[in-house]
């Protein structure tokens, strides 16, 4: 008997982009976790509708896609900034005043940690030790580090981006 595979489709979400992706997979086993990398790689987060038409697709629980998803820390489920933003919170940081550093970004973006702002452009989050202590208090802006940091310096360092 022939099986058809029924999914419920959001109207304004581009399934045509997830299909081409699946492509490659689908009839394979062990590929959740290079989907999902393939998917986040193609929107920059895990979309819900992605995740549940390669469920659909590929003859997966929805419930084993979530729970891998959210198993490791590359995958992330919201939208992320367009720069992310990663305070150190390490002991040499902490006790070079990071907290203030801290403070003071948060409330520029009006976000919190691991939120994104409203206009996508930045992503916070704070991390342990980034192995600059010398360079301390340190925040990274993608991959560029901003060391010997200050509250007043937080906002000319968000402008360059
Ligand atoms: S503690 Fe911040 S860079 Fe090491």
């Amino acid at each position: 008997m022939q099986t058809t595979t029924v999914v419920a489709k959001t109207m304004d979400f581009d399934y045509e982009q997830v299909e081409k992706l699946l492509q490659e997979f689908v009839g394979k086993k062990g590929v959740v976790v290079p989907v999902l990398q393939k998917i986040q790689h193609e929107f920059g987060y895990l979309p819900r509708p992605a995740l549940e038409y390669m469920a659909a697709r590929l003859r997966i629980p929805v419930s084993r896609v979530y729970g891998v998803a959210t198993f490791y820390a590359q995958f992330h489920l919201q939208p992320r900034g367009k720069n992310i933003i990663r305070v150190c919170r390490g002991t040499a940081c902490h006790v070079r005043g990071v907290t203030k550093v801290a403070e003071k970004t948060k409330e520029l973006l009006g976000v919190g940690v691991g939120e994104t702002t409203a206009d996508l452009k930045f992503t916070y989050e704070e991390v342990a030790c980034i192995g600059a202590c010398g360079l301390a208090p340190v925040m990274m802006v993608n991959e560029q580090t901003f060391g010997k940091l200050a509250p007043e310096k937080v906002q000319a360092i968000l402008k360059k981006f």
